[in-house]
Formats: C-alpha cells, sequence, structure tokens
C-alpha cells in the first residue's frame, strides 16, 4: 500500500463509530495480529504515538565535535541533530525554509560553523539564526525578516549520553517520561558508554515484532542453543522434561514500570557471577570462561574479550573461603576498572543484578548492561510499510581515562543472514523475526498468546501504546 492510501485506510479507520476493529485489541493474554501487520495501524502508530513521544534520536557520540550533525529519520519525517559547542545540541526541522531541500544527509560535519542549504546556498548559524539569503531583496517585497526563515527547533534533551527529541510542540515533561527509570539508567552509567561499534540492518517485519523477540530470556534455549546446551535439549525432545535443567530464564525476574518501560534481572544466577549451567570444561573457571566467550565471539557486546582475559588472569589464584568465583572476578574487574580510571556502575546488588538482565526504555530502546559495557538496540520502523523496520544494534563500553574514543559510525547491513556481517547470536535472534512477520499474516493466528510472566513487558508495552492511540489529538 502506498502511503496516500495507508493515510486514506487512516481516515477511514479514525471516522465513525468502527474506528477501532477487534484485530488492533491488546488483551490480558494476548495480542491481536492486526497491530503488528494493518497499514492503517502503522499509519496511527505515526500520528499518535511517533508525533508525540519522546524517541532516542542520537547518541553524543555520533557528533562529537562542534559542528558534527547527524540525521534522524523517523517515518517520512525527518530531523536534523547539530553539535552547537561542547555542551549544547540543538534539533531541526531538517528542512530548507527557501524550497524545501534538506539540509542534511546521514551525518557529517558542517564546515565554518555554518549550515548552508545545497540548492541556493542559504545559509544559518548552528544555533538556526538566519545568516545568508541569496537575492534577499527579491523575497516577501524586500521585507523578508530573518525570523520568517530562521530554522525550526524540535524539542530536545540530553540524558544518557543520547538525544531524545519530541516532535509534538507541546510535549510531555521528558522529566515524567523517563522517571520511572531514571535513577536507574543513571546507576547503570548508560551515559559514561561510549561506541564500540554500531550497526543498523534492514529487517523485513514489524518493529514491534522485531523488539519483543529481545523483551524476554525464555526463548534462549531453543533459540541459542550453544548458551544453554541442556535446556536446549529438552526443548528439542532429545531429554525428558522431567530432568533437572537450571533454565536461566527461571532466575529472570520481569519488571513493568508506569510509561510503558520495563525491565527483567538477571540476578545472582548468571554466567558473570560464577553460575554456569552447563559444565563446559574441568574447572568452574574454564568452564565459566568458555560460556562468556560465547558472548564475546557471539555478539561482541556486553561480555568483551578484555572482561574475559580478567576472568583468565584469575587461573590458579585461590578463592577465599567466605568468597565465589563469581565474587572474586567482579572484584578483580573493578580492580583493573580502578587501576585504568574506567568509569564503571557503582557494584551494587542491584547494579550487578542487571548484568544478564536488560532496561527497556519505551517505545523502542532496549539495554543490556554488564561488566561496564552496554549493548544497546533500538527498533523503529522503515517508512509507513508494517513489514519492514530497522533493527540498530550499538555495541558500547566505556574506556580508561585518556582513550580517545573514535566519532560513532553507522554500518550498513545489507543482509542479516550474512555471517560477515551480523554475528552469531544476533543473527540466531533475527532469522525468527522475518517468520514472525510472515505468520502474523497467516489466516491461521488471531491473536499471540502471552506468557503472563515472561512475557509481561510486551503487554506493559502495548498497553501504553494503546494510552497514545486512543488520546485525543
Ligand atoms: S531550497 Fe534551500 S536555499 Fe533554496
Ligand atoms: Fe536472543
Amino acid at each position: 500500500m502506498n502511503e496516500l492510501a495507508q493515510r486514506t485506510a487512516l481516515k477511514n479507520a479514525s471516522g465513525g463509530g468502527s474506528s477501532w476493529p477487534p484485530s488492533w485489541n491488546t488483551m490480558p493474554h494476548g495480542i491481536s495480529v492486526g497491530r503488528y501487520i494493518d497499514p492503517a495501524f502503522a499509519a496511527l502508530e505515526y500520528e499518535k504515538l511517533w508525533s508525540k513521544v519522546w524517541q532516542a534520536a542520537a547518541r553524543l557520540d555520533e557528533i562529537p565535535q562542534a559542528g558534527d550533525y547527524t540525521v534522524y529519520n523517523i517515518g517520512d519525517q525527518s530531523v536534523l541533530l547539530v553539535r552547537t559547542n561542547a555542551d549544547t545540541v540543538k534539533v531541526y526541522h531538517n528542512v530548507c525554509p527557501h524550497r524545501g531541500t534538506a539540509l542534511g544527509e546521514g551525518s557529517g560535519t558542517f564546515e565554518n560553523s555554518r549550515i548552508m542549504c545545497p540548492f541556493h546556498g542559504w545559509r544559518w548559524s548552528l544555533e538556526g539564526q538566519t545568516q545568508f539569503i541569496l537575492e534577499r531583496q527579491e523575497f516577501r517585497g524586500g521585507e523578508l525578516r530573518d525570523s520568517d526563515v530562521a530554522l525550526k527547533e524540535v524539542h530536545s534533551v540530553v540524558f544518557a549520553g543520547f538525544v531524545f527529541i519530541n516532535l509534538d510542540r507541546n510535549p510531555q515533561p521528558f522529566d515524567e517520561f523517563i522517571a520511572p527509570i531514571r535513577t536507574m539508567m543513571e546507576n547503570l552509567a548508560v551515559g559514561e558508554m561510549r561506541h564500540y561499534w554500531w550497526k543498523a540492518i534492514p529487517v523485513p517485519a514489524n518493529w514491534k515484532v522485531a523488539q519483543e523477540a529481545f523483551f524476554e530470556a525464555f526463548h534462549v534455549p531453543a533459540t541459542h542453543p550453544q548458551l544453554e546446551v541442556r535446556g536446549a535439549k529438552v526443548v528439542s525432545g532429545l531429554a525428558p522434561e522431567t530432568d533437572f535443567v537450571d533454565f536461566t530464564h527461571r532466575n529472570v525476574v520481569y519488571e513493568v514500570f508506569d510509561k510503558g518501560h520495563g525491565r527483567f534481572i538477571g540476578g545472582k544466577k548468571t554466567p558473570m557471577q560464577g553460575h554456569v549451567s552447563d559444565m563446559r570444561a574441568d574447572t568452574l573457571l574454564e568452564s565459566m570462561a568458555a560460556r562468556l566467550s560465547l558472548l564475546v565471539v557471539g555478539m561482541d557486546a556486553q561480555v568483551l574479550q578484555k572482561d574475559v582475559d580478567v576472568l583468565l588472569s584469575l587461573r590458579g589464584k585461590p578463592i577465599p573461603e567466605d568468597s565465589s568465583l563469581g565474587g572474586e572476578y567482579i572484584k578483580a574487574l573493578y580492580k583493573q576498572a580502578g587501576e585504568q580510571q574506567r568509569p564503571m556502575p557503582a557494584p551494587t546488588p542491584e547494579n550487578l543484578g542487571m548484568w544478564g538482565g536488560e532496561v527497556f526504555l519505551f517505545p523502542n530502546v532496549m539495554i543490556l548492561p554488564q561488566a561496564g559495557n552496554a549493548m544497546i538496540y533500538r527498533v523503529r520502523p522503515d517508512g509507513l510499510d508494517p513489514d519492514k523496520c530497522v533493527f540498530e544494534i550499538m555495541s558500547t563500553t566505556t574506556y580508561p581515562a585518556g582513550h580517545k574514543v573514535e566519532r560513532a559510525v553507522v554500518e550498513q547491513v545489507t543482509d542479516l543472514q550474512d555471517p560477515e556481517q551480523v554475528l552469531l547470536i544476533p543473527r540466531q535472534d533475527l532469522s525468527n523475526i522475518p517468520r514472525m512477520q510472515k505468520g502474523l499474516h497467516s489466516r491461521g493466528i488471531r491473536q499471540t498468546w502471552l506468557a503472563v510472566e515472561q512475557e509481561k513487558i510486551i503487554l506493559n508495552m502495548h498497553r501504553e501504546l494503546d494510552r497514545y492511540l486512543h488520546a485525543e489529538a
């Protein structure tokens, strides 16, 4: 369906009494499939969600120097994020007031601290003030004011290393929006995380289908069998369910918050804390190293080689009676970070419990912290097509004092099944997602079924989405 047809569908859908078909319903135990496949629903999301909600448009690492810019696109809207000085970022609608040319594409640097339109060369300061208009006397009878053609600002807030934007003229206060997870994000030092690598992957699926694949941990035995060997045997029928299996997801605690946010907590029974469900070698240390290495090789995020090296440095060292391998490992990680003056979240039980967990920031960002690193996912619709989205993975970490961090560059992935472009673990996740989208179009399904605990973040997200969609204009 083209854009016009989608808008017409939206108009029809939102007019009259039958404005909300049953195929759009969120139910206590499932989600109606129309929410994932209906172009009119996607159009309604643009009208009521994306035009109103605070959304993470950039990381500060993308625009480290004055004059640096990057463009964020959502639906048919485009905004230009510009670093004006060391402390300030401004965000503008990405359009020249003269005849509509987009002022920026991708990312780059505005030379000589001015924004210039490539068409006729009109110019603005980085702060958006009009500086030059060619043949100015020809406009508005020679009375054109600078303010007539100043750049139009978009509301923005910098928080936790993100630039959040809101396309609404009178947006809800950012503080209210972020309040349920503000302290958690601050404590996890998300703002200290800096660019390691970043990939953008076009995925043939609805943006919600894609992100919901990361809202729970109970897909791990089937989707990532290498991470839970014994659990994988049970789910694939190779071992009886009566066998004792220490499924990791049974140790995970899910929480949902106001404003659609949520999190899950890895707790203490995670490989990082010395709990390995499969002994892969003779000793616990080697088994733990082997398990953590699967994350290094399979993801290059959350756990990095430098973290495994710290674990291996404990080889042959005795574990004090009142401690454990996990406890000693965490001590060693923090000792090294201290020596390197590398920022780390405080080692509180709360923060350590989030290693192996996730914070979900409504509507579309997931942060998976671990050992002073974080993998961040961002998912957004790609144009107006409900069957397409862009899935981004940002691997971030903190660096030792004095380390120069490169400007973040987003690599474009062209094939989500290419092992050269996408590492094993995200490739396993991404292989399910287009299949889910295909299945959701089937006449054999009307709604999904949701697990009350394992999938509660999905339900909470949809309820908040409905709050936006039902709001008065
Ligand atoms: S369209 Fe930008 S200067 Fe003419
Ligand atoms: Fe996964």
